[in-house]
């Protein structure tokens, strides 16, 4: 048994995994935009502890933890929150790229480097849900692509910074999942939307959990996950 803070679970794959981890009784921190979508939360779960801070502003979350009570120790911090804005780059405006930027890429750095004290007495692991984006770069992606890219890299340079503090980083590059953003994505690409194309929620979930439930002697760097057939 042991802490856990995770980003997105009011949604997709981040209310999956937190609902696996609540079921096994795990102490459960939940991250929400806001004071009425941590109440939200608290109802979902009702064994949880909210944080609010909006990834949208990842200047602000220095701030806005300095006014709450923070998890001395943790396990692990899942960051699997995200958005998504398709986009031709001759037609994506910067409100567009600085909230992808910000959300995906930069507020996972924030509240990594705010919550490594906690995750170093713990001995802890970082993962990251990235995308199928993050390793290939296609027409409309550019701004979302460019925010999974840097997230990798975030990754991979934490992983070596906090070896030597026992700390574990993951990253799972999951495809198209059947979800609320994905619906988006749909309309965006003027598609029509069949869930049962795209790999359902549950199943990035259980691939995440394989990699936090490994014994310490090993070390998922990452994992993709694919459609199946
Ligand atoms: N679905 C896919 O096809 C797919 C494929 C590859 C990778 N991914 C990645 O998987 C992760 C989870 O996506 P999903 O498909 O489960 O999406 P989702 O159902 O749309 O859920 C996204 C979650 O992110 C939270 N969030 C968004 N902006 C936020 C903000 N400013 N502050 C705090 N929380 C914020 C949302 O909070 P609210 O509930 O308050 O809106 C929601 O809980 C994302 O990182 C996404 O990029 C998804």
């Amino acid at each position: 048994m042991g802490a856990h803070l995770v980003t997105g679970a009011g949604s997709g794959i981040g209310a999956v995994v937190a609902e696996r981890l609540a079921e096994r009784g795990e102490d459960l921190w939940l991250l929400a935009r806001d004071a009425r979508r941590g109440a939200e939360l608290r109802e979902r779960f009702p064994s949880a502890r909210t944080l609010v801070g909006d990834l949208a502003d990842p200047a602000k979350l220095s701030w806005a933890f300095g006014h709450q009570q923070l998890p001395v120790e943790l396990d692990s911090v899942l960051h699997i929150a995200g958005v998504v804005q398709l986009g031709e780059i001759g037609e994506l405006p910067v409100k567009a790229w600085q909230e992808q930027l910000n959300v995906n890429l930069v507020a996972p750095a924030e509240l990594t480097r705010l919550l490594l004290p906690s995750l170093r007495l713990a001995r802890g692991h970082v993962i990251f849900v990235n995308s199928g984006a993050g390793l290939n770069a296609h027409a409309t992606w550019g701004a979302y692509a460019a925010s999974k890219f840097g997230l990798r890299a975030l990754a991979d340079s934490l992983r070596q910074e906090e070896h030597g503090h026992g700390i574990r980083v993951t990253t799972v590059y999951p495809g198209r999942t059947a979800t609320a953003m994905q619906v988006k994505v749909h309309q965006q690409e003027g598609k029509e939307y069949d869930p049962g194309r795209w790999i359902a929620p549950e199943s990035v979930a259980t691939a995440l959990l394989t990699a936090l439930d490994l014994p310490r002697d090993a070390e998922i760097t990452e994992i993709t996950v694919r459609p199946g057939h």
